[in-house]
């Protein structure tokens, strides 16, 4: 279920500030790839933008080598923050994505993925009623469901605690290995970059430009010296784009 990503010269300013400029990547078909930069970089504009919710005012976004606007449905989109509707149950939250696409028996696997997520329990309370790691949580049960073949997920683990956050690593790398999704992975913390992607992209302060590549050298799950090292890498980088950025 595979589609290749590609995001081609987006240039993009609100108001006076740039926030895009001139930003090119690709995640191919079943590709990993974190995208790390400091706060305000760009990084939630890039994702709205390659997920068609802003248009760009240069550039574009590709599926499978045609424009992204010719292949709908091939997107899911897990926002920043808390995305889960308030007036529907856990539940239902977590099958809102299959439904929408139109996924055979959403709510009986809705109600499989809660288990599999650790909300098993609480699928008939309200979002209110959870705390800031279990919404986060039934966000990426709900984008998992909703079968789409790439996937933007924006600090999708930033809520949740340490060891909480380690065993969901684990348990994204099983699904991923399973449905082999293209993933555009935005995160603050270069050992998550480390844990999960195939490549990584440093991008420096705003606004977003040409991003600096870490490659990451050996497959999931990786050593704790391959990650010490990547994580090693990605911190130079980001150390090196923020010196690039000073003097700009
Ligand atoms: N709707 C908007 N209108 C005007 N400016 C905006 C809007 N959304 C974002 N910005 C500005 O664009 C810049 C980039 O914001 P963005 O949310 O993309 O950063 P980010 O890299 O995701 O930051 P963080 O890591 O804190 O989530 C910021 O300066 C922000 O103020
Ligand atoms: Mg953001």
């Amino acid at each position: 279920m595979s589609a290749e990503l590609a995001l081609r010269g987006l240039v993009l300013g609100r108001g006076e500030v740039a926030v895009l400029a001139g930003v090119d990547l690709t995640v191919a078909p079943g590709e990993v790839v974190a995208l790390v930069g400091p706060s305000g970089c760009g990084k939630s504009t890039l994702l709205d933008v390659a997920a068609g919710l802003v248009p760009p005012d240069a550039g574009e976004v590709r599926l499978d080598g045609g424009p992204a606007p010719d292949r709908p449905g091939r997107l899911a989109l897990m926002p920043q923050g808390d995305s889960l509707l308030p007036w529907r149950t856990l539940a239902d939250n977590v099958a809102v994505g299959a439904r929408l696409a139109g996924v055979p028996d959403a709510a009986a696997r809705a109600r499989e993925a809660v288990t599999r997520y650790g909300l098993a329990g609480f699928e008939d309370h309200y979002p209110h009623a959870l705390s800031g790691g279990m919404r986060q949580r039934a966000a990426l049960a709900r984008t998992a469901l909703a079968g789409r073949p790439v996937w933007l997920l924006d600090e999708p683990f930033g809520a949740l605690d340490a060891l909480t956050r380690a065993e969901l690593h684990a348990e994204v790398a099983d699904v991923w290995a399973r449905l082999r999704p293209t993933v555009l992975l935005v995160t603050h913390d270069p050992d998550e970059a480390a844990v999960l992607a195939d490549r990584v992209l440093v991008s420096g302060p705003r606004p977003m430009g040409r991003l600096v590549e870490v490659a990451v050298p050996e497959a999931r799950p990786r050593t704790p010296a391959a990650r010490a090292a990547v994580r090693e890498h990605v911190m130079d980088a980001l150390r090196a784009q923020h010196a690039v950025g000073r003097t700009a």
